[in-house]
């Protein structure tokens, strides 16, 4: 008994020591990359210098703190030469992992099927114009991706949380500038065909218009080209929304397990126009009305006799 505490105690101390030493060490870097400002001993001079950090190189902690490579240390994925300040000028030529590096062929992903989701990508508008200019990290901030659908609870937040992703870069010149000589145009007005498009874009995802289902993917990566984007209304405010195969197809999978009630997913969530038609409930209203009809019939054959027998 005795061992077994000793044991279990100290590897809980061994767990401590290893998050408290990847934490200490990133600490090491965000004392920099964490502020708004940052200090070092200038040697030459002597004197403490303070500088501004550039804002593009400001990690966001807290954001770090709950992404899906929280356990990370920083030179997991940047070389220990950057232990040094200031750091040496061909650190900048490192080269940076891709996500297939760690995650492909490995079992323990397999669900996500990373390699059917770089092919996806591969055929996407963004590759198409701009070959490995543009990466899987220009989407998933490599210091803060969360996971939206198989991650978030309310459906508001997996659609915040996606959409952030494309708006990120769609809304900020700066980062757009990286990619392209043109301005980004504004999403808002070339959006602006959809009623209370605010609404729509706090209850639907960008990929849900922009690219169509894949059965092998969980999120569908190949982004079409504007002129194949979905306008169709009624694709999604009908019985059969297309929404039940993309944002809805996770609770759709859970609802159908729990209660066998499809359009439950998008009940849970709020009302969509055209979306909660239930064949079951029609049945039950024409069956309501018939029997309606069938008492009307005999309350009046009822009144005629008796009234007949006076
Ligand atoms: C004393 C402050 C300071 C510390 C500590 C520090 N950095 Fe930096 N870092 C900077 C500044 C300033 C820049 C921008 C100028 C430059 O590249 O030197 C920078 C740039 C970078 C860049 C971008 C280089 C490029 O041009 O693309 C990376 C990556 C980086 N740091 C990683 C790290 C990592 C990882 C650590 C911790 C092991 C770290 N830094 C610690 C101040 C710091
Ligand atoms: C999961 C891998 C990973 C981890 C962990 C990681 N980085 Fe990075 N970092 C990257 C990649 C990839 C890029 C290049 C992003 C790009 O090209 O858009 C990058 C870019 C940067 C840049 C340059 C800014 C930019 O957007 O190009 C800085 C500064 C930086 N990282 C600092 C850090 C610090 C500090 C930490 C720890 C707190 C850290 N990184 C942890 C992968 C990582
Ligand atoms: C340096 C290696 C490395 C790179 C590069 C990397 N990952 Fe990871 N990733 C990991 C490891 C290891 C884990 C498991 C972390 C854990 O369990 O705490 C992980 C976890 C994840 C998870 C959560 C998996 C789960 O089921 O909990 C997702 C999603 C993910 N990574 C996506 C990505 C994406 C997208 C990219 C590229 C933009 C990427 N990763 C790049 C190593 C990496
Ligand atoms: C144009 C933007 C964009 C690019 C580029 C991109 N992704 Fe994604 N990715 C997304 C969005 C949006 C999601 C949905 C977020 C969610 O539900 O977690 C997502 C989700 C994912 C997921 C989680 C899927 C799941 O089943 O839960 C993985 C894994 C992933 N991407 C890997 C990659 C890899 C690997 C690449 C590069 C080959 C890549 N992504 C490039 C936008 C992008
Ligand atoms: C309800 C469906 C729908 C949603 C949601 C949606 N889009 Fe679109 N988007 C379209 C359609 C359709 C077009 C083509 C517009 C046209 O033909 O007038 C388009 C056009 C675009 C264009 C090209 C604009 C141009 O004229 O060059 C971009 C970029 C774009 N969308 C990005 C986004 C982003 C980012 C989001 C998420 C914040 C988003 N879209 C959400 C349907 C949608
Ligand atoms: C890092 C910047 C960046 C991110 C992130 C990004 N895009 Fe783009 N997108 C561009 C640029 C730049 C273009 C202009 C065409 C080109 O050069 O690729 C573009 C073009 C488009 C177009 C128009 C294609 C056409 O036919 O003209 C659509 C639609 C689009 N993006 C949707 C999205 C969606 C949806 C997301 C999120 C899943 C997203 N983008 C994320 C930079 C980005
Ligand atoms: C990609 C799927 C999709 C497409 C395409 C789409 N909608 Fe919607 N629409 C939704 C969702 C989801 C909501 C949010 C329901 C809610 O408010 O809970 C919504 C909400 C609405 C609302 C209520 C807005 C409000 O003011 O509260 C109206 C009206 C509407 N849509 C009309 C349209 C019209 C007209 C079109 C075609 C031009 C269209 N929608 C295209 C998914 C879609």
């Amino acid at each position: 008994m005795a061992k077994i505490y000793k044991t279990s105690c100290f590897l809980i101390v061994l767990l401590t020591l290893c998050i408290y030493g990847n934490a200490q060490q990133n600490q090491q870097c965000l004392k920099c990359h964490g502020q708004v400002f940052y200090q070092y001993d200038n040697e030459w001079t002597g004197k403490v210098d303070k500088r501004p950090m550039n804002p593009f190189y400001h990690i966001d902690s807290v954001k770090m703190h709950i992404s899906v490579h929280k356990e990370f240390s920083c030179t997991d994925c940047h070389r220990p030469d950057y232990e040094t300040f200031p750091h040496s000028g061909e650190l900048r030529m490192e080269e940076k992992y891709a996500c297939i590096d760690c995650h492909g062929g490995d079992d323990n992903f397999a669900k996500y099927n990373f390699e059917g989701i770089e092919q996806a990508f591969m055929e996407s508008v963004h590759f198409k114009a701009n070959d490995d200019k543009f990466n899987c990290w220009m989407c998933h901030d490599p210091h803060g991706y969360q996971l939206a659908l198989r991650g978030q609870e309310s459906i508001k937040d997996v659609v915040s949380l996606s959409n952030q992703m494309c708006l990120d870069c769609h809304t900020n010149k700066f980062k757009f500038g990286l990619i392209s000589d043109e301005m980004p145009k504004d999403i808002a007005e070339t959006h602006n065909w959809l009623p209370n498009q605010p609404n729509h874009f706090e209850n639907v995802r960008c990929i849900d218009c922009h690219t169509q289902v894949q059965s092998d993917l969980l999120v569908s990566h190949k982004i079409l080209p504007k002129e194949e984007a979905l306008k169709n209304c009624v694709k999604c405010h009908s019985a059969n929304s297309v929404l039940m195969e993309s944002l809805y197809s996770h609770r759709v999978k859970e609802s159908r397990e729990e209660s066998g009630f499809i359009n439950a997913a998008i009940l849970n969530e709020g009302y969509m126009i055209g979306a909660n038609r239930n064949l079951a409930l029609n049945y039950v209203s024409v069956i309501l009305f018939g029997m309606l009809l069938i008492g009307l019939l005999i309350h009046f054959i009822l009144r005629l006799t008796i009234k007949n027998k006076k």
